[in-house]
């Protein structure tokens, strides 16, 4: 083998390497548990670019192996028990308060959270990842934020793990929502 030929093929396998880090890096953000694609070592040194992005971006290959991210809640919303969201919310009480006209604690005071903008308590100082998002707390959002706080939000100083059930993200939300003078509309279609 030439060394031209060698270049060529290690050309070919860095810039694959490249590309397969960054659609892993793409993947994770719209996907935060998944942990990034598979990259099957079973391509040429010229496809892998291509059967990469196929596999990635449209993850026809995961569905079955991995979860891409949370449980969506949106559908269990309408139903969720309030009472229950109320236990949850005790896991967020050392930092958070959600009554109206409550103060900040740890964290920044939730009256009024679901549908607000994000980082909008003017008296509380943000970690600028968080005062750097822009947008409101939408279900799907928060969804994910309460899921792994630290994935969604890389250097929030909410030290908080998250919560790993649907129901119990879903029940928090439903409780957060109704701590509100005018709760936000429930997703279309409940
Ligand atoms: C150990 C303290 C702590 C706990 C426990 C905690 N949080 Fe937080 N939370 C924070 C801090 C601090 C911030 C601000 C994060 C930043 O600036 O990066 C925050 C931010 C938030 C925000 C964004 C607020 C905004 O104004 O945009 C939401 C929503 C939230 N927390 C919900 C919850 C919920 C729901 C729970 C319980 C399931 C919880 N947190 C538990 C400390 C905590």
């Amino acid at each position: 083998m030439d060394s031209m030929k060698i270049n060529k093929i290690l050309a070919a396998v860095l810039l694959a390497g490249v590309v397969a880090m960054t659609t892993g890096f793409v993947t994770r953000l719209i996907h935060p548990a998944s942990g990034g694609g598979h990259h099957g070592a079973d391509h040429g040194p010229v496809d892998p670019l291509y059967a990469s992005y196929i596999k990635d971006d449209h993850g026809a290959d995961h569905g079955a192996k991995e979860p891409a991210g949370p449980e969506p809640i949106v559908g269990m919303l309408a139903s969720a028990d309030l009472e229950a969201g109320k236990k949850i919310f005790k896991k967020c009480t050392s930092c958070h308060t959600a009554d109206k006209g409550a103060p900040n604690k740890v964290g920044p005071a939730l009256f009024g959270i679901v549908g607000n903008d994000i980082a909008s308590v003017g008296s509380f100082s943000y970690s600028s990842p968080m005062a750097d998002l822009s947008g409101n707390w939408s279900y799907a959002d928060l969804n994910q934020f309460l899921y792994k706080p630290k994935a969604y939000v890389k250097g929030t100083k909410m030290a908080f793990p998250g919560l790993k059930r649907a129901k119990d993200r879903a029940a928090v939300i439903a409780y957060l929502r109704a701590q509100d003078d005018t709760p936000e509309a429930l997703p279309a279609g409940q």
